[in-house]
C-alpha cells in the first residue's frame, strides 16, 4: 500500500496509522519509510529506525529506506562471487555511476520495497509479511517516483536490468496486490492538486487508487443559527468578544473545510475518508493510534 501526497498532509501519520490498524487486524505489517525524509521515528517513540527491520510492536515493524544501502544489498544479492563485488563496490566508475544515473535511487528503493513484499524474502533473516505500507516521498507528487521502473524498462531493452524493472512496474500495477491512498488537506489547492494526482496516478503509472484520506478536518462545533448568534457577541467589548471571535472563526473554517470535502468528493473517482484534525502538539504514536481507530 503506498501512500502519497504532497509534503505536510499527513501521509506519515497516516502511514503509521494504517500499519497500526493492519496490526491490530492479525497481519504481520510493515512500514516503510522511504530514507532521507522528514523523520517517522517521531511516530516510533524512542526506537530509531534505519536500514533494518525493526519490530515496534506486535505484528508491526518499521524500516527506513536507504537508497545507498539499498544499492549495497541489491549488489551483494546479485553478485554472488565475493570478488566481483569488492571489485564493484570499490570501483570508481560503479559509485561515480550509481551517483550519477537519474532515478537509480528511487529504483533501488523499489526494489527494496518489492523485496519486502515477497514471501520468498532474498533477505533471509527478513520476515514474511502480509502487508508493506509505504510512506512515499513527497517529491513530484510521488508520480515520477512510482514511474522510475517504467523508465527504466523503457531503457534498458533487454538483460536483467529490463527484466528486474519490469518485474517492479507490474508490481507496482498489479491493481490485485498493491493500492495507493492519496492524502490531502481540506483546502482549496491541495484538493485540486489531489484530484490531478489522482489522475495522473490512474492515467499516467497505472496504478490502483483505492482511497483518499482527507486529513485534519475540523469538527463542526456550531450550527448555523448558534453561529449568528455569536456574531453580535464578537463585535461587543468585554470579555466573551475573544471567545466568540475564536469560536466564530472556527466555525468558518470548518465551514469551508466541509465545502471542500464535496469538491473533492465531486472530482475524484476513489471513495473519500475523512480524519478528524487532533488538537495536540506532536502527534505521536498515540495520536497515529486513535486515527488507527477510524479506519478500516
Ligand atoms: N489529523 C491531524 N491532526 C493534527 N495534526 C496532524 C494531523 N495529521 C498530521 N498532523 C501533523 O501535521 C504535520 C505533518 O504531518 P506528517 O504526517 O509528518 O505529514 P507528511 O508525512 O505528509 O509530511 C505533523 O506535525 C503532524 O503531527
Ligand atoms: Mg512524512
Amino acid at each position: 500500500m503506498i501512500v502519497t501526497g504532497k509534503g505536510g498532509v499527513g501521509k506519515t501519520t497516516l502511514s503509521v496509522a494504517l500499519g497500526m490498524r493492519a496490526a491490530a487486524e492479525g497481519k504481520r505489517t510493515i512500514v516503510c519509510e522511504v530514507a532521507a525524509q522528514e523523520n517517522a521515528s517521531r511516530m516510533f517513540e524512542h526506537t530509531t529506525v534505519g536500514f533494518h527491520e525493526v519490530e515496534l510492536e506486535e505484528n508491526l515493524w518499521a524500516i527506513s529506506i536507504d537508497p545507498d544501502d539499498s544499492m549495497r544489498e541489491y549488489v551483494l544479492l546479485q553478485l554472488k562471487v565475493r570478488a566481483m563485488r569488492d571489485m564493484l563496490f570499490r570501483s570508481r566508475i560503479f559509485n561515480y555511476l550509481a551517483a550519477a544515473t537519474p532515478g537509480l535511487k528511487e529504483l533501488v528503493t523499489i526494489g527494496k520495497i518489492w523485496e519486502l513484499a515477497q514471501l520468498d524474502r532474498k533477505v533471509k533473516s527478513g520476515c514474511k509479511y502480509d502487508t508493506v505500507i509505504v510512506d512515499a516521498p513527497a517529491t513530484g507528487h510521488g508520480v515520477g517516483f512510482l514511474q522510475t521502473p517504467r523508465t527504466f524498462a523503457n531503457i534498458a531493452r533487454v538483460g536483467p536490468i529490463h527484466s528486474q524493472a519490469k518485474t517492479l512496474d507490474n508490481f507496482i500495477t498489479d491493481h490485485d496486490n498493491t493500492g495507493v491512498a492519496i492524502v490531502a488537506l481540506p483546502e482549496e489547492m491541495p484538493v485540486n492538486e489531489s484530484a490531478a494526482l489522482e489522475r495522473d496516478l490512474v492515467d499516467e503509472v497505472g496504478v490502483a487508487v483505492d482511497r483518499i484520506y482527507l486529513n485534519g478536518l475540523y469538527p463542526e462545533r456550531f450550527s448555523k443559527e448558534e453561529a449568528e448568534k455569536l456574531v453580535p457577541l464578537a463585535a461587543e467589548d468585554g470579555a466573551p468578544r475573544a471567545a466568540a471571535r475564536a469560536a466564530l472563526s472556527e466555525f468558518g473554517r470548518a465551514r469551508s473545510q466541509r465545502a471542500q470535502l464535496a469538491r473533492l468528493r465531486r472530482r475524484v473517482q476513489a471513495p473519500v475518508k475523512t480524519l478528524p484534525f487532533l488538537f495536540e502538539p506532536d502527534l505521536g504514536p498515540e495520536a497515529a493510534r486513535r486515527l488507527s481507530r477510524r479506519l478500516s
